[in-house]
């Protein structure tokens, strides 16, 4: 991490020198969160996110798990969104992802473990989406959210367009997402049109946010997410209202900020 970051200063966002130190950096904040419940006997409620941003979080919890005896025993999870329509055994799938990249690895209570469904009929899908709020609720909210970042400025699948009070809900996926996504799927005509997410209100309720991005394709938005006027048009951008939020950024993806971010109040 660079001199401004690893100043004792609590700042929204911090320049790591690649992405394995950032994501070793939150992995390690969350096995803390885990043991200290733990120790009070209490439950852990991570809200998780997928994408490749986060897969090395996974990787290193995974290896926490394997080698220093962390458990997730106590914890609970709410995943961001999923793809509609589509089977969770899908190769594309958010539950396919998050059991390979984490749950078939470690010790959680299955049903502990909350991804939005893609096969919901339609119709059901206000109701299903209501209950999964009060789910969070009746868990006591979000300790802690991960997130990634879609180039459109979307946390979660919260398209441009997506107002500070919008709960978890069907969405419409915004075209660049589609392109983003069509590498996945191998075509774009592939790509759902639809997904449920939570909202953005959902995730600003979480009591600590984490947003990690990498890479330089994502330098223009995290710098527009972090500067331009907080609106719905860049979702991302009322992250800057939690008073616990930080952006973890490698070199690449904070190539368009200006230095003095690094030290600045960014409301
Ligand atoms: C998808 C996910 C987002 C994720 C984004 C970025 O749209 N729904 O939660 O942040 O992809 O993906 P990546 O991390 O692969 O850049």
């Amino acid at each position: 991490m660079d001199d401004v970051a690893s100043a004792k200063v609590r700042l929204p966002v911090a320049r790591f020198r690649d992405a394995s130190e950032a994501s070793k950096r939150v992995a390690h904040e969350i096995a803390r969160l885990i043991r200290q419940r733990a120790s009070e006997n209490r439950r852990c409620v991570l809200g998780l996110a997928t994408g490749s941003t986060p897969i090395r979080v996974y990787r290193e919890l995974v290896r926490m798990h394997r080698e220093e005896n962390l458990s997730f025993f106590n914890v609970v999870t709410f995943n961001l969104d999923e793809y509609f329509p589509i089977k969770p055994e899908s190769p594309q799938s958010y539950h396919r992802f998050m059991n390979e990249n984490l749950f078939n690895h470690v010790d959680i209570i299955r049903s502990n473990v909350h991804i939005p469904s893609g096969t919901v009929p339609l119709e059901n899908a206000p109701g299903y989406c209501r209950d999964y709020e009060d789910l969070i609720l009746k868990f006591g909210g979000i300790d802690l959210q991960l997130l990634g970042i879609g180039r459109t400025g979307h946390i979660g699948f919260n398209e441009p367009g997506s107002t500070r009070d919008t709960l978890t809900r069907m969405v419409r996926l915004d075209s660049l997402t589609r392109k983003d996504a069509a590498k996945d799927f191998g075509e774009l005509d592939r790509v759902p049109l639809l997904a449920i997410t939570m909202g953005v209100d959902t995730i600003m309720q979480s009591k600590r946010i984490r947003l990690l991005a990498f890479g330089e394709h994502k330098a223009r938005i995290v710098q527009q997410a972090l500067q331009n006027r907080m609106s719905s048009a860049l979702p991302a951008s009322y992250l800057r209202q939690h008073p616990d939020m930080q952006y973890l950024v490698d070199g690449a993806a904070a190539s368009c900020l200006p230095p003095s971010i690094f030290g600045t109040s960014l409301q």
